[in-house]
């Protein structure tokens, strides 16, 4: 009886008991935006549906599943979508690189989305054959969706990040040494934009901090299941102030998000 009841509990161990725990999710487009994540995993496991790749793992003794959703907003959905049915996730981290568009900030800065709206989704006037293209003319065109509870349409004119996950990402930015941390707007579209009339088009018409292009969609998913979410974009580049891609930026955010996963889950666990 003895025996069995401490095979039982060797059975039972930490481990066992961290896979009953809903797992923190946190997703990257590319492999450079995913593979610090994926080393720091202890006891990986690969799982792929479809075309997306998720890495079922621990940190710091709790579950968690990086997840390479590919670019781009259909990506994004898609992968957010298939997590969320996987793993009912605790909480969605959305991370990586993104575009600077606010003047004040430069490459290696990281701005944690407080809103994400999809930057390419436009309305237009109608005007007659031969009066040109007007893209400074074009309206934000919001995202509908439909109310689990009544199937009521809503209207969402941006996705706003879960305020505890907010402030508790900015609660850890003294522990990031390669820029500064803020929140701001994320624009998300399947756009790379490099004019800088449209650049600051964006940011002074929509309050544009950053453009990437996963974050509104996944945020979308996030929201349709309630899960709570956050995205962490570290700046890239920018044509702000001539700041060409650097990848090493992709590596920095991993290790910030890192940072902030371990903080989120010993706060969990106390
Ligand atoms: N514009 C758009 N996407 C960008 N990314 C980094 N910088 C930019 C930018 N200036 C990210 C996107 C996508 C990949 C191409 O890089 O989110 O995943």
């Amino acid at each position: 009886m003895l025996k069995q009841l401490s095979i039982a509990s060797l059975f039972f161990s930490a481990s066992a008991l961290a896979a009953v725990e809903p797992p923190i999710l946190i997703q990257g487009a590319m492999d450079i935006e995913t593979k610090v994540l994926i080393d720091a995993l202890d006891n990986p496991k690969e799982v792929t549906k479809g075309s997306w790749t998720f890495w079922e793992g621990e940190m710091a003794g709790y579950p968690v599943v990086v997840s390479r959703t590919e670019i781009g907003l259909a990506n994004a959905a898609a992968a957010t979508t298939l997590a969320v049915e996987m793993y009912q996730p605790l909480a969605i981290i959305n991370q990586g690189t993104a575009g600077g568009h606010d003047p004040a900030l430069f490459r290696g800065d990281i701005v944690v989305g407080e809103t994400s709206f999809n930057m390419g989704a436009y309305k237009v006037e109608y005007t007659e054959k031969g009066k040109g293209i007007h893209p400074e003319k074009w309206q934000h065109f919001d995202v509908v969706m439909r109310l689990r509870e009544n199937g009521e349409l809503v209207n969402h004119a941006y996705f706003a990040a879960d305020p505890a996950l907010l402030e508790h990402t900015l609660a850890q930015r003294d522990r990031y040494k390669h820029g500064n941390v803020v929140k701001g707007v994320i624009g998300t579209a399947d756009e790379w934009n490099r004019e800088l009339d449209r650049i600051n088009w964006f940011h002074n018409t929509l309050g544009t901090s950053v453009e990437e292009m996963e974050t509104s969609a996944a945020a979308l998913v996030a929201e349709a299941y309630k899960v709570p979410f956050v995205s962490i974009r570290i700046l890239s580049n920018t044509d702000q102030h001539q700041q060409d891609f650097d990848p090493a930026t992709a590596t920095n955010c991993q290790h910030f998000v890192i940072d902030v996963v371990t903080a989120l889950i010993k706060k969990q666990q106390e």
